[in-house]
């Protein structure tokens, strides 16, 4: 019976902190992939923990405000997590990051590198009588300030540069074309657009 002590100590300490699944990219009424969080609010207690799974596409989870639902407000940030279009929904090895709770404070957050904020891709924690999620889902949907994913908006520039650069390197082959040398010049024009897209 003495071994039976160490057990219960364990049981206590993992009952007293809960973990919260969140599933990003995931569509809490349908349970498909699809906009925002399943669940989109929830209720921690100090010491919890949230984990967030990335279950499609681009997506990342970034702290914003009630006042600004799709504005970040320089806290927490989890980075854009890359998923393969052709993964299942709740599929292992998703990948997760985890966030502490502190405190009971509302906090707010939304889908920064999904890009749907303002359609619903927005989570509450701890939402208050004053502060409801449904207000918070309405300010969402108003906020036009910035939402320019950070990374996002590097890797959407990137794909701007491919872009032009491929089109550059195809104006340049037409004409290239009549000087004969169309193969070396594109091989020229690949390698001064990776060089670019590394440096950048
Ligand atoms: C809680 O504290 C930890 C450690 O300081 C910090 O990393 C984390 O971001 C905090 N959680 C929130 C929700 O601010």
């Amino acid at each position: 019976m003495k071994s039976f002590a160490p057990v219960l100590l364990l049981t206590s300490t993992l009952v007293s902190a809960s973990v919260f699944t969140v599933g990003v990219g995931k569509d809490e009424t349908t349970g498909k992939l699809g906009i925002g969080f399943d669940p989109s609010v929830i209720v921690p207690h100090a010491g919890d923990t949230v984990t967030f799974v990335f279950q499609s596409g681009e997506h990342s989870v970034v702290q914003s405000s009630f006042e600004h639902p799709c504005t970040p407000s320089g806290n927490f940030d989890s980075g854009v997590q890359t998923v393969s279009s052709s993964t299942l929904v709740d599929a292992s090895g998703l990948p997760e990051v985890t966030l502490t709770i502190n405190d009971t404070q509302p906090l707010w957050f939304f889908d920064q590198a999904g890009g749907d904020c303002a359609k619903g891709g927005v989570l509450a924690m701890n939402p208050t009588a004053d502060q409801t999620s449904a207000a918070f889902k309405d300010n969402a949907a108003k906020d036009t300030t910035s939402s320019t994913p950070t990374s996002a908006s590097a890797s959407g520039s990137v794909s701007q540069t491919l872009t032009s650069s491929t089109s550059t390197t195809e104006s340049a082959s037409t004409i290239s074309n009549a000087a004969s040398n169309t193969a070396v010049d594109k091989l020229w024009s690949f390698g001064i657009l990776l060089a670019l897209v590394n440096w950048l």
